[in-house]
């Protein structure tokens, strides 16, 4: 019989790892066995697992005994097929285990996005269920997968923080303040603010010591901040909050400085898995609110029609992958042992933002 390759994670302790080799199932009629020829790895994927339970990011690749697999945004290949409209061959852009293969059920195969049709995945967002046939997209497009794996997922919602800001008139700030402002999400949004000539706002970047260097050479923030040194804020100045970091101390502090002259809080990610949580709704100014990147699609889908914000945000997304394709040296790991160790890494804090990891089991 033959096996395959998965990396699962202890759900109570994500930094608790086991490879495994499993046996293949077998295809059932309407089910697609696809290779994963290669995956990416971000903070991004480590916020699904923490927050795995709340959101159901656990319930994609469902597992027992209080392990789980963690849903990364790869590239696979269609190696065998029980179903009449998907070819050997096919390569599908979409939300995969961190495994060697996968065996993903599809009812109609008519449109150049396949929605999976497993009935545990179907109380589970939309988004994550569509399986793009990339040869259905642009010749450029194919070409750059592993930096469609990386960037794309996460300058999307770059690209909606940046609408979400503009469609509020910046809620009248005159700065954003950036929590986590290395994260590719956060500079992502910064790149498209500070590139917009109609704006006068300025860009200030909340990130670590460690990376500060690296922040301040992405030239998009007007000023960065260590944390720890948020009195050096300007609070003269209408400030929005969009924070990747998560962490409930900062929150309070940017909260604390501003007071009123915060205008709006809005909580995007959980970088800082570890200080994640607290009591934030008793800080003074706004209510931080989480952002929802639905909400800004459906709203604009019914003002400027179905698919154009997403539109848009592709073609945003592709220049801003050009932008920075400097900035990130994107590494291959072939090994399974080293991508678990890659995935503590990440957990733990320990990959530099210069670097995208990709990976291939
Ligand atoms: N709501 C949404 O729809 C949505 C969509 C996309 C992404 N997000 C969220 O945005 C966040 C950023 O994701 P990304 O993939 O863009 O991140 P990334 O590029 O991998 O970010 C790396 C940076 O995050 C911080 N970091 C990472 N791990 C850490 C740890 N264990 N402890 C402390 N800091 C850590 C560090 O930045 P600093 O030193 O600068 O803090 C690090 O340089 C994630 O939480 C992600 O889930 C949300």
């Amino acid at each position: 019989m033959t096996h395959y390759r998965e990396i699962q994670v202890k759900r109570e302790n994500i930094l608790d790892t086991r490879e495994l080799e499993l046996p293949q199932p077998a295809l059932a009629q309407g089910q697609v066995r696809l290779a994963i020829d290669k995956f990416a790895l971000t903070a991004n994927n480590v916020t699904y697992a923490v927050a795995g339970d709340m959101i159901g990011y656990w319930n994609f690749y469902p597992r027992e005994d209080g392990w789980g697999v963690v849903p990364v945004w790869g590239i696979g290949e269609v190696v065998e097929s029980a179903h009449p409209g998907i070819a050997v061959g096919e390569r599908l852009y979409g939300f995969y285990p961190m495994a060697s293969e996968v065996v993903l059920s599809f009812d109609s195969a008519e449109s150049d996005t396949l929605m999976e049709s497993t009935p545990h995945r179907q109380a589970l967002p939309g988004t994550y269920n569509a399986y793009r046939r990339t040869a259905a997209d642009h010749q450029f497009l194919q070409q750059m997968e592993a930096q469609r794996c990386i960037f794309f997922p996460l300058f999307a919602t770059s690209y909606l923080l940046y609408d979400f800001l503009l469609d509020n008139a910046l809620f009248g700030a005159g700065q954003v303040l950036v929590g986590s402002a290395s994260s590719k999400t956060a500079y992502g949004m910064a790149k498209l603010l500070h590139g917009d000539a109609s704006l006068n706002v300025r860009l200030v970047g909340l990130t670590s010591a460690g990376n500060l260097e690296f922040v301040e050479s992405l030239g998009c923030y007007d000023s960065v901040i260590c944390y720890g040194n948020e009195d050096q804020l300007d609070t003269s100045v209408p400030a929005a909050y969009v924070d990747m970091s998560g962490n409930a101390a900062l929150t309070a502090a940017v909260h604390k400085a501003f007071g009123e002259q915060l205008k709006v809080s809005t909580a995007v990610g959980a970088t800082h898995w570890q200080s994640f949580g607290g009591d934030v709704s008793s800080l003074p100014g706004p209510a931080p609110e989480m952002f929802f990147a639905p909400s800004q699609i459906e709203k604009r889908d019914a003002e400027w029609g179905r698919g154009e914000v997403l539109r848009r945000a592709g073609e945003a997304t592709a220049e801003l992958v050009q932008a920075v394709s400097d900035t990130v040296t994107i590494e291959q790991i072939d090994d399974v042992a080293a991508a678990a160790s890659a995935w503590r890494d990440l957990v733990d804090n320990r990959v530099a933002p210069s670097r995208g990891l990709m990976v291939s089991l």
